[in-house]
């Protein structure tokens, strides 16, 4: 796969809100406050979701979600993530944090 594409993506997304020098640190104790500070969605992605969603989310097997966000609301991505939809198995990851970073994620690509 393209990592040095999601490298990119990854360091853009980073610069907003890193103040370390790594692309990605463990991000335990940052104290930002975010919910999901503990979890690399992205990291959650490419190991679950990008066989068939693509690694760039252009879509393999599965749907592209680099858009996603535009038709699908976090919950409704959560939902997918753990019912499955269609040809997707459902609980493709199984930890809730993992899915809430993931579906929030996504549903920022529109
Ligand atoms: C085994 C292949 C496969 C895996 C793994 C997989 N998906 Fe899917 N996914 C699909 C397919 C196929 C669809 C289309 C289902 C349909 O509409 O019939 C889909 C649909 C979706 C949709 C709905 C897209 C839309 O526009 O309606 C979302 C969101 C989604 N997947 C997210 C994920 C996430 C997040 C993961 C990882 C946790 C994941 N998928 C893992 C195959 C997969």
């Amino acid at each position: 796969m393209k990592k040095w594409m999601m490298a990119i993506g990854l360091g853009a997304m980073l610069t907003l809100g890193a103040c370390g020098g790594g692309d990605e640190e463990e991000t335990t104790s940052n104290g930002d406050g975010a919910t999901t500070a503990s979890v690399d969605a992205e990291a959650v992605y490419a190991q679950n979701c990008a066989a068939c969603h693509g690694a760039n989310l252009e879509g393999m097997s599965g749907p592209k979600l680099s858009d996603v966000g535009a038709r699908l609301s976090a919950s409704d991505i959560e939902e997918i993530i753990r019912n499955g939809k269609g040809a997707m198995p459902a609980n493709v990851i199984e930890d809730d944090e993992e899915i809430t970073a993931v579906a929030a994620w996504l549903a920022e690509k529109k």
